[in-house]
């Protein structure tokens, strides 16, 4: 890496982006449809120090890797490179002027673990960078769609906007319940007494920029043009059922999943969480047979937390791998492996 002088750190800062957890509402947020995710107290955290010159260096501390850009023209990269010069590239292009900087990223939050690693690198990057220069944080909404395109146009994951608006708005103790097609965002208070939410990794990997989840996206798109719908939640149900295909059960599942949000919200306010929790299999069940989105490391894991006594548990994420969340009642011991999480603050300086 170019050798460059640190300026006196007393610019430096350092930002935190947490992971997230969704409770329910799987693969509706690109079909305009609800979610009802928190964020964790596991993340990414960026160290920004102010540099002369005109470069970005970066080190990726847990991965023992570094990188080094222009700031003025970040270029393309792969991997966690696309993240940093994607973040970059938009803010610049939002018109945000940025400072060069050394950044050190440090994540709690293990990669393809199905709890949002890259929402929560975008988050901390977005927040570090603009603190380091000086800059006024523009609308988190509109932060978390500048995210949201650094993943789908420099890392290539057609993903929608859950993620990054769990990071950048969760709220701690609460999930959000986000409507996808009006972004309008409801906090709902997750007092659990004495149930506990804990996700348990299921040993395989997810990448959103291979695989599966483009595939549905493009199903799904392909499922709303047969119906004439521009969103798939806004599609009939009876047509839906006509649909038939894959195209038919992908849009079962983003209209059943919708009603499954709601029910979860409702249940939650009357604290009914073994309602919850048939809701969390129902969801899994859905994702499993209409979305096809499971593989057996998923399974084994979802049988093993319902072997433990788990009232629910599902598939979480992107699906093709990654986490498993399960709700486990009073006095159920937590399975081995498995790692308790509740609602915790937004991406903040910390
Ligand atoms: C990933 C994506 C999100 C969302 C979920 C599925 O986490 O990043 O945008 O589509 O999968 O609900």
């Amino acid at each position: 890496m170019a050798a460059a002088t640190t300026i006196p750190a007393h610019r430096s800062v350092r930002a935190r982006g947490p992971g997230r957890v969704n409770l329910i509402g799987e693969h509706t947020d690109y079909n305009g449809g609800l979610a009802l995710p928190f964020a964790i107290d596991r993340g990414v955290t960026v160290t920004a120090a102010p540099l002369s010159g005109d470069r970005v260096e970066v080190v990726a501390f847990d991965l023992g890797e570094t990188d080094d850009f222009a700031l003025a023209d970040p270029g393309r990269a792969d991997g966690w490179r696309a993240f940093v010069r994607g973040t970059v590239a938009e803010l610049t292009a939002a018109g945000i002027e940025l400072a060069p900087a050394r950044l050190v990223i440090e994540a709690d939050v293990p990669r393809g673990s199905g709890l949002s690693s890259s929402a929560a690198l975008e988050a901390a990057l977005c927040l570090a960078l603009l603190g380091v220069a000086g800059a006024r944080e523009p609308d988190r909404v509109e932060l978390a769609k500048l995210c949201s395109r650094v993943e789908n146009d420099w890392v290539g994951a057609e993903t929608g906007l859950l993620d990054q608006l769990a990071s950048l708005l969760g709220e701690d103790g609460s999930a959000l319940r986000i409507d996808f097609k009006t972004l309008d965002i409801e906090t709902v208070p997750l007092e659990l007494g004495g149930w506990q939410l804990v996700t348990a990794d299921s040993g395989a990997a997810h990448s959103h920029a291979e695989g599966g989840y483009n595939e549905r996206r493009a199903e799904c798109r392909a499922a709303a043009e047969a119906l004439g719908v521009e969103y798939l939640s806004d599609a009939d149900p009876e047509a839906a059922r006509r649909l038939g295909g894959p195209e038919g059960k992908r849009a079962r599942h983003v209209l059943n999943e919708n009603q499954r949000v709601e029910a979860t919200v409702a249940a939650l306010h009357v604290g009914d969480f073994g309602t919850v929790g048939r809701l969390l299999d129902a969801s899994h069940a859905s994702l499993r047979d209409d979305f096809e989105a499971s593989v057996p490391e998923v399974e084994a894991t979802v049988e093993r937390l319902k072997r433990a006594g788990a009232a629910g548990a599902r598939m979480m994420g992107g699906g093709f791998g990654g986490a498993v969340l399960a709700l486990l009642p009073p006095g159920c011991a937590r399975p081995d492996g498995v790692v308790p999480v509740a609602p915790g603050p937004a991406a903040r300086r910390l």
